[in-house]
């Protein structure tokens, strides 16, 4: 172990003397690491900060993955960390950035993989360093109960669900009936897990129409519809839920419980099932680069707010593209080094509209290095629903309105 100069403590005590002089829980110290300390970037303030918005959705105690949530669990990993950041496998987000903008990306910003790759080879500091080793630089948010307080209705799932010491990875398929006395409107829904060790994702679907209603993972647990848009539930219906497991070293338990938010009022917008789906295709032991394409036409305009890819073992890569009627296509999605382990839905920023006659495509890509043959049969859910109509403003026409322009223009606010 060796200490850094004594000028470089200096700057460092008074770089850290405001947060400090706040903060009454934290003391400047000297910085101690394996290494000569480089980088004014340091663990308990930009690297901690970072983590929280980014890693400790997984990387927290009885989470998915180890704890990086102090700088003593975290230390031991930075360069492990700097090679995940730059090989872009943490966090897991496959979709490339610039086609579609997502309002769920976790991916890291070009300033976030910059501080942490600068802290991880400037020698790792943790700076300021806290009172209490064990107690992180920043709140580590509560990963159990419900982010908007209790739902309308709460269904148990896979209660009897047991996750095997050393087990592999697998997919579960489960119907749980919702219970409902009368028919809803369904405005979010959140799924709790037990043990978040074994949970990679559920994805849930309405029974008797296929309707996805929204998937589960632990960087987006709550899965809601835009203002004003809700979904159907049936009364004495069922759900399916999907749910893929990890294998951990200790047994588990793979029970959660799903929660549902309702509208008490009809809403302005109904979101109506749309499922597009593959004919399944064989892929033969060994081969690689199997394209597996499909398209569907919208036959009346549709507002697509949330992707839930579908693509199976095997995939690469898939694309999903829409074909206007002129001719212009747009990338909605791209996925590229594709992660089968690590699904996700895609909530778009802005949901998107698309004209009566649009083509969506979906074009994936799959790879069989196993010994025996792969059936790949990409799937696509959209959360759709009919555009917002525009309200006609009452407004009388005027000599010199063009016809033609009234149309495509907005209303013209009223004369007072
Ligand atoms: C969606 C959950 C998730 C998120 C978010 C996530 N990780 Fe991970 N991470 C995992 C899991 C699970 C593993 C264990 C390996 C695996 O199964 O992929 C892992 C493994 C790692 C490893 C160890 C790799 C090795 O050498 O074994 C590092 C380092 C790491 N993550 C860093 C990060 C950092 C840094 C962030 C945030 C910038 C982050 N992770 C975000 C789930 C996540």
């Amino acid at each position: 172990m060796s200490w850094p100069p004594l000028k470089e403590l200096l700057a460092g005590a008074v770089a850290l003397g405001l947060v400090v002089a706040g903060w009454p829980y934290l003391r400047p110290e000297p910085i101690s690491s394996h290494g000569r300390i480089t980088t004014s970037i340091v663990f308990n303030r930009e690297v901690s900060q970072i983590f929280q918005k980014k890693c400790f959705q997984c990387h927290t105690d009885g989470n998915v993955s180890m704890a990086l949530t102090t700088y003593r669990e975290a230390r031991p990993w930075a360069v492990a960390i700097k090679e995940e950041i730059l090989e872009k496998r943490m966090p897991p987000w496959s979709a490339v950035t610039g086609y579609g903008h997502f309002s769920n990306d976790v991916s890291l910003t070009a300033r976030e993989v910059s501080l942490i790759l600068s802290w991880a080879d400037g020698g790792a500091p943790s700076g300021v360093l806290m009172a209490d080793e064990d107690k992180p630089a920043v709140m580590v948010p509560s990963l159990s109960g419900w982010e908007h307080g209790q739902p309308d209705a709460v269904v148990a799932v896979a209660a009897s669900e047991k996750v095997a010491a050393d087990s592999p990875d697998r997919t579960t398929r489960i119907e749980v009936a919702t219970g409902l006395k009368q028919a809803q409107w369904l405005k979010s829904m959140q799924l709790n897990f037990g043990d978040r060790r074994v949970v990679r994702y559920a994805a849930v679907y309405e029974l008797r129409t296929g309707q996805w209603l929204g998937t589960w993972t632990p960087t987006h647990p709550v899965s809601a519809l835009p203002a004003g848009v809700a979904i159907h539930l049936p009364a004495g219906g069922k759900v399916a839920v999907e749910i893929g497991y990890r294998g951990t070293a200790e047994a588990a338990s793979g029970a959660g419980e799903l929660g549902f938010y309702f509208s008490a009022d009809k809403p302005a917008q109904v979101a109506a099932p749309l499922e597009i789906s593959a004919s399944p295709v064989t892929v033969a032991a060994g081969k690689s680069r199997e394209r597996v394409r499909t398209e569907f036409t919208l036959k009346s305009a549709t507002t697509a707010a949330a992707l839930w890819p579908s693509l199976g073992a095997g995939a690469t890569s898939v694309e999903v593209t829409a074909i206007r009627p002129d001719g212009v296509v747009e990338t909605l999605l791209w996925l590229k080094d594709y992660r089968a382990d690590w699904p996700s839905s895609y909530v778009f920023k802005e949901p998107v509209t698309l004209a009566a006659g649009t083509r969506l495509t979906v074009t994936a890509y799959y790879d069989n290095a196993g010994a025996t043959p792969l059936r790949a049969q990409p799937s696509l859910s959209v959360t759709a629903f009919p555009p917002r109509l525009r309200v006609a403003t009452a407004r009388q026409a005027r000599p010199g309105d063009a016809t033609a322009r009234q149309a495509s223009r907005p209303p013209a606010p009223l004369a007072p």
